[in-house]
């Protein structure tokens, strides 16, 4: 069974993609510092495996530490999650996020390097695209100047990954620029675990009908869309859980010095308020909200063409919108004793 070593592994995306990992046949080995995710995530996991996933608790910019962990284990690749990810704190602590997001990168490439395992699949996003000036976004539409030093360091590490290959390194890699996440595991075991107030709308839409928040604020309703409110491309974390297996499956069959890239969507675009009401529908309770002005650094709109990631990787989006929606409440219900 081929080792592939999950940084950031018991973060949101991380450990759904445990899960799909070992559903494929593949033993997932973790390095997550617990920064932004608690030890109850390995729990959950654990719960719906009916077994442990190996783990090491660091850092993965310690170097010593990562290359321990390849010369304690046979890793054949690679997935890359650890970063850190809040949009606004980047603004405030930019170095934070250029040392964390980069450093870590480059540490898990001069070991792969060292340690000649090529295949990589790097966690990228569509904040890369900035306000594209077409829509869908294709994989080829220019990139534009990141609106935070978070989307900066996504920029920069794909430019690294780029000349990485460049440079005839033998490396094999895959950088996926994920959509808009959402949703949780049916099992209710393991989901997203926003720490302090959730910058993403659907934690905040959960958190509302929990109870927790009074209302939920729409930034901004006088947009160039269909009701004035922000589009997004929502796409359930098993989907994109899945993708990440196609990857590792697709760069199996690729030779050395290559890399490509994938948008991670479901190709549909929502509006903030079709979500409150998709919401409401689902979880059968009537959310308060407010409309408020529009939040520095949010784009108008973006949803992605996923024809290359259809065809290429063999890949579709499966759930729809009420059925993330339907997991991410169930989840919040659990967190929440409800
Ligand atoms: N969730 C989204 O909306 C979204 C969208 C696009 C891209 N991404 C990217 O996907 C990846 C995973 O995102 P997520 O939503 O699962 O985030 P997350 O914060 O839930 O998971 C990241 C995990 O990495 C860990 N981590 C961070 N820095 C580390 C380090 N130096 N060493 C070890 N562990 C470290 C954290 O503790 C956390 O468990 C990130 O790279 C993120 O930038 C996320």
């Amino acid at each position: 069974m081929k080792q592939i070593l999950i940084t950031g592994g018991a973060g949101y995306i991380g450990s759904h993609t445990a899960v799909a990992l070992v559903e494929s046949g593949y033993t997932p080995i973790i390095i997550d510092d617990f920064s932004n995710s608690e030890k109850s995530a390995l729990d959950g996991l654990k719960n719906i495996l009916n077994q442990e996933v190996k783990t090491y608790i660091g850092d993965c910019n310690d170097k010593a530490l990562v290359e321990r962990i390849f010369s304690e284990n046979e890793i054949s690749g690679v997935i890359h999650f650890a970063a850190s990810k809040a949009v606004g704190e980047s603004t405030q602590i930019p170095l934070k996020y250029y040392a964390n997001n980069i450093g870590s990168l480059l540490v898990m490439l001069e070991t792969m390097k060292k340690f000649d395992v090529k295949n990589i699949v790097f966690s990228s996003s569509c904040t890369v695209y900035g306000q594209p000036d077409e829509l869908p976004v294709l994989e080829s539409t220019p990139r534009k100047d990141a609106e935070s030093p978070y989307g900066n360091t996504k920029k920069i590490c794909e430019d690294i990954l780029h000349d990485h290959v460049k440079s005839k390194s033998g490396a094999k890699i895959v950088s996926l620029r994920y959509f808009n996440p959402i949703g949780a595991h049916p099992s209710s075991e393991i989901g997203e675990l926003p720490l302090g107030v959730p910058a993403n709308l659907i934690p905040f839409v959960t958190q509302t009908a929990a109870g927790l928040r009074e209302k939920i604020t729409v930034f901004g309703d006088d947009y160039n869309t269909k009701d004035g409110t922000c589009v997004r491309d929502y796409i359930h974390v098993l989907d994109l859980a899945d993708a990440h297996v196609k990857s590792l499956e697709y760069l199996d069959s690729q030779e050395a010095n290559f890399i490509d890239t994938f948008n991670v969507g479901t190709g549909n675009g929502n509006t903030v308020l079709e979500v409150i009401q998709a919401f409401e529908k689902v979880s059968e309770r009537k959310l308060k909200y407010e409309l408020g002005p529009r939040r520095p650094g949010d784009i108008e709109k973006v949803w992605a063409n996923t024809d290359k990631v259809n065809k290429v990787l063999g890949w579709n989006a499966k759930y729809s919108l009420e059925e993330s929606l339907r997991d991410s409440w169930n989840w919040q219900k659990r967190l929440s004793n409800l």
